[in-house]
This record gives C-alpha cells, structure tokens and sequence, in this order.
C-alpha cells in the first residue's frame, strides 16, 4: 500500500479491511472498512493513530511507512486521539519497533493506554488546547471531543497544513483502494459511500449525537483545509460536505417531536410475520403510506441484519412495528430489535404498531414496557385475531394514511 501525501508534511497510510469479520464483533462490512494512520514531519516525526493486527492491516502499514520514507525508529511521538483497539490494538508491536516512540493522549487515553497494553514508560498526558511542536513551525495542537465515540477521544489539528485528524468523527465504513480523497471518487461512489457513512453513523456514532454538535462547534473557529479521519474518505477538496453530513445525521437523533429534531420524512417498516397474517397487514398499511406519497423502507426480522434496520431506522421520522403474538408476549425477533433500539437510543419517532395473535393476545404489555424509554409518539395499535378481514385490511390501510399524514406535518 501507497503512502498519500496531503502536504509537503503530512502523509495519509491507510489500510484496507476486507475480511468477512465484523466491525466491533457486530457489524457487518461487506464494503470492507479503512483504517487511517497519518505522519506529521517536522524536525520530530508524530504518527497519528495506529492500526489494528486485522487482516493484512500491518503488512500493508508497513508498506506504507515505508513508501514515505521513514523507518519505525524515526517516530518520535504517537498520537492517538482515540484509544478503541481497531485504532489501537497493534500499539505492543508498534512499540517493539519504534521503543523510542512517546505515546500521547489525553488523560484517560493514557489510562486505557494503561489498562489495554499494560504500558507504564513514555506516556504523555495532554490536555485540551495544549500544543506539540514538531520543530521546523510544524505544531500540533490537541482539542478535548469526548465521547466520539469513546470518553478520551480528542482531535488533533495541523495548523499549517489546515488538516484536522478526527479518528471516528467523520468517518465511514467502505475501503479506499488506491484512491483517499473526496476529489477523487465519482459522484455515482460517492452516493454509495454516502449511504455506508450514513449505516456508519447509526451503528457506531448515533448515540453519542449531542456529541457530534458540541465537537463540531468546538472545531467551528479553525481555517479546515482537510478532515482526516481514520475511517474512510479523506476530505481535501470539500471538508465542508462531511462536516454537514455530520451536523445532519446528529439531528436525526433529535425526532420530529423535540425541537429542532430533523429526521427525514420518511417511514422505516420494520415486520416480523409467522404464517403471513401480520405481513398481511403490513401490505395494507404500505398502500396507505403510498397513497400519501411518504417514502419508506422496509426490513423483515430476523431475516435482515440489525445493521441496516438501524441506519433506516435512525434517519426516519416513522416507524412501523408489525409482529405477531408469540407465546403470549412479542415476536421474539422484534423483542430483540426493540432492545437494540433501546440500547442506540432510537428516540422521538411517530410509530404505528400492528399485528395478529393466535389464541390470545399479549405482545402490547411486553411492547409497551420496551419502549417506555424511548419517548415515542405512538399512533393508536391496531391487532386482529386470525387472519385480517375486509374491515381490518381497510382499517390498517387508514393506519398507514394516518401514520404518513402525522409524518409530513411533523408530529
Ligand atoms: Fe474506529 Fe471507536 O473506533
């Protein structure tokens, strides 16, 4: 693998993951995922964030300090703004090549340092605002954006060169191949990475969304040449775009019932059926959606994976939840998506549950209790016995009209 250059000092090396493991042991990646490490050189020479051993992540690592020039033991600092292992997890191998290399952080960086790779010498605690001068006007300086997406993170700015090292913030499943900035890639890619940025976004960032806001605004008042995160596109031509993309995805988390809250207005179906009554249902309540003109999404569970359910999800204003009846409680799959979405924080959506039972009813108690912390604005529910009749299809078509109208007016 290549080394990129942004500056005449700065130097992007990325390695691609394509294995069929999982991000984070959850999410899926069947577009790979990239793991940024970028060089600062002044008279020292800084690496910004490290790789995990995952795939031929070191080896192709390697190859791309290599490509710049630099052999391990000519690092004089790591930095790493985020201490979470797919940035980390090869730091004891790093340190066997480079031992002379300081490892900086802020103070709880330092501290997982500590508790991870069990170091004790050549740490360097730092805090928000403090500088690091590489020598030759090259200094960075370090800015405090906690829970991006883990407590320590920070970012680190070049002030020279204009480029901000983000880490997660910014970033964005999808491998880079030979090609890393935004000027790069088509318009047709950059649609299809903007949708593995947005699935990104939901699995991994979504909850920490006030977060987004308060790191964006810390950053507002720097002269951004470049964002540079360690997870996918490198922005040197249009940093602005990435920066907005962010702002918008962090106010979906708001919904439509608090304020300023912008999800798309648009529905997420999420259904689980046994024998084809309750998709009955779900076929009734899509026509009314249609019939409004809202657009939707629709996700089977357990068939789908929750990680596309989420970034659909998170970004819709609407949700339908359709389930049977299962052993006098809900759908089991459902329980476990609903759990899911307590666990993200999926909250302020407008949401229409439906669904049939057997012998007796019982998934409205167990439905109730799940989201009680999620604050929904709920539509009345509509169930049936058996089978839909004439009477429940139209009912259920109403549903989906009423649901859809309550979308577009933002309720
Ligand atoms: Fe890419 Fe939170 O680690």
């Amino acid at each position: 693998m290549k080394a990129h250059t942004i500056s005449d000092s700065v130097y992007c090396l990325h390695a691609d993951i394509t294995a069929s493991d999982l991000f984070e042991g959850i999410w899926p990646i069947p577009q790979g995922v990239s793991l940024n490490s970028y060089i600062v050189k002044g008279e020292k020479i800084a690496l910004i964030d490290l790789i995990r051993d995952w795939g031929s992540a070191p080896t192709q690592f390697e190859d791309a300090l290599k490509d710049t020039g630099i052999n391990f033991d000519q690092v004089d600092y790591l930095i790493l703004n985020h201490l979470e292992p797919d940035h980390t997890g090869w730091l004891r191998e790093f340190r066997q090549k480079s031992p002379k290399a300081e490892i900086v952080s802020t103070s709880k960086g330092i501290n997982l340092v500590k508790s991870f790779y069990k170091a004790e010498d050549g740490l360097r605690v730092v805090k928000d605002g403090e500088t690091l001068d590489l020598g030759k006007g090259k200094i960075l300086t370090f800015r405090e954006t906690p829970n991006i997406h883990w407590p320590e993170t920070m970012v680190t700015w070049d002030s020279e060169s204009g480029t901000l090292f983000t880490c997660d913030a910014f970033g964005s499943y999808g491998i880079l191949g030979d090609r890393i900035f935004d000027d790069q890639f088509s318009q047709a890619e950059h649609i299809a990475y903007e949708k593995e940025c947005l699935r990104y976004y939901a699995n991994i960032v979504s909850s920490f969304s006030a977060f987004v806001e308060k790191a964006v605004e810390k950053v507002s008042g720097l002269d951004i040449k470049c964002i540079a995160p360690s997870h996918g596109i490198v922005w040197r031509s249009d940093p602005k775009k990435i920066i907005t993309r962010y702002l918008k995805y962090a106010s979906y988390a708001k919904g439509p019932s608090n304020p300023g809250g912008s999800a798309e207005k648009e529905i997420a179906v999420i259904w689980g059926s046994m024998y084809g009554n309750t998709k009955q249902g779900v076929d009734a309540v899509i026509r009314g959606i249609v019939s409004e003109g809202v657009p939707y999404s629709i996700h089977r569970v357990p068939d789908e994976n929750v990680s596309w359910v989420l970034m659909d999800v998170y970004k819709s204003a609407g949700l339908v939840i359709a389930m049977p009846t299962y052993e006098y409680a809900m759908f089991p799959p459902m329980a476990n998506i609903l759990d899911i979405f307590r666990r993200k924080h999926i909250t302020g959506k407008t949401v229409l549950r439906i669904g049939s039972w057997g012998w007796v009813g019982g998934a409205k108690k167990e439905y109730e209790a799940a989201i009680e912390p999620l604050k929904w604005t709920s539509l009345e529910s509509l169930e049936w016995a058996g089978a839909p009749g004439e009477d429940v299809l139209k009912g259920l078509e109403e549903k989906g009209r009423e649901l859809a109208r309550a979308v577009l007016a933002g309720k």
